[in-house]
């Protein structure tokens, strides 16, 4: 099998949970392979189990059912320390409701990962990301002092901050203007074309869905062809 550029796999991935409503399967044999260095975008409606696919994949949460290989480690064989020691060193993460720090400046939030990385000039790389998304007016205020846009653009620089070998971002632009946003994209393609940063990116909007090498589609927790 030929797996060896793929960065991602996902095999035969499921997950279910207990609801108020009783049993709920969210995503069901989802297989799928990430080239390195691939664009793909993440279509579906809503509640089709998007979000759920980027945490699986991310390794932010458990599958029930199959499993998740990054560069070749086997997600479900690591415990919870060892999946955040490979988060750390490949993802950054944009999540579609920003998960901001409260007590942290924008300027913070964007420089702790790179801080808990033992990055040097983690305030100075924190600063320039901010400036790349239009906030270097903003770097001292805090999430709450922050427009919804202007938080999720922060998101973005912490999602970056790192250069991470694969990006996930849910709906990185789902809270801003046409223009921020084309700024935004922008900068996630050019992360992408420049550094070869694995893109995967849930996305509503079909002009931008098309800019990725590939869309996949989630209709009821499955891939549908
Ligand atoms: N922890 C949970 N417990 C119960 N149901 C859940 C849980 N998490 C998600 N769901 C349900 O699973 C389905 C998929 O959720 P998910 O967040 O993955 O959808 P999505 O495709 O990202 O939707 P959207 O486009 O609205 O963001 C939804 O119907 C949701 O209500
Ligand atoms: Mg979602």
């Amino acid at each position: 099998m030929d797996s060896i550029n793929n960065i991602v796999q996902a095999e035969a991935l499921g997950k279910q949970v207990t609801s108020p409503e009783g049993p709920l399967t969210i995503l069901n044999d989802i297989n799928l392979s990430i080239k390195e260095g691939e664009s793909l975008a993440v279509i579906g409606v809503s509640g089709s189990g998007k979000s759920t696919l980027l945490g699986l994949l991310a390794g932010l949460d458990l599958p029930s059912n199959g499993r998740v290989i990054l560069d070749g480690n086997d997600l479900s064989r690591l415990d919870e320390d060892g999946r955040a020691k490979i988060r750390n060193k490949y993802i950054g993460f944009v999540f579609q409701s920003f998960q901001l720090l409260p007590g942290l400046t924008a300027l913070e939030n964007t420089s702790l990962p790179l801080e808990l990385a033992n990055i040097d000039n983690a305030e100075e790389l924190a600063k320039q990301r901010l400036d790349e998304v239009g906030l270097l007016e903003r770097l001292h205020h805090y999430p709450n002092q922050l427009s919804g846009g202007e938080q999720q653009r922060v998101a973005i620089a912490r999602a970056f901050a790192g250069k991470p070998r694969i990006l996930f971002a849910d709906e990185p632009t789902g809270n801003l203007d046409q223009q921020t946003a084309h700024r935004i994209i922008e900068l996630l393609f050019k992360l992408n074309k420049e550094n070869g940063t694995t893109l995967v990116m849930v996305t509503h909007d079909n002009e931008i869905a098309k800019l990725c090498d590939r869309q996949i589609v989630i209709a009821g927790g499955q891939l549908s062809t």
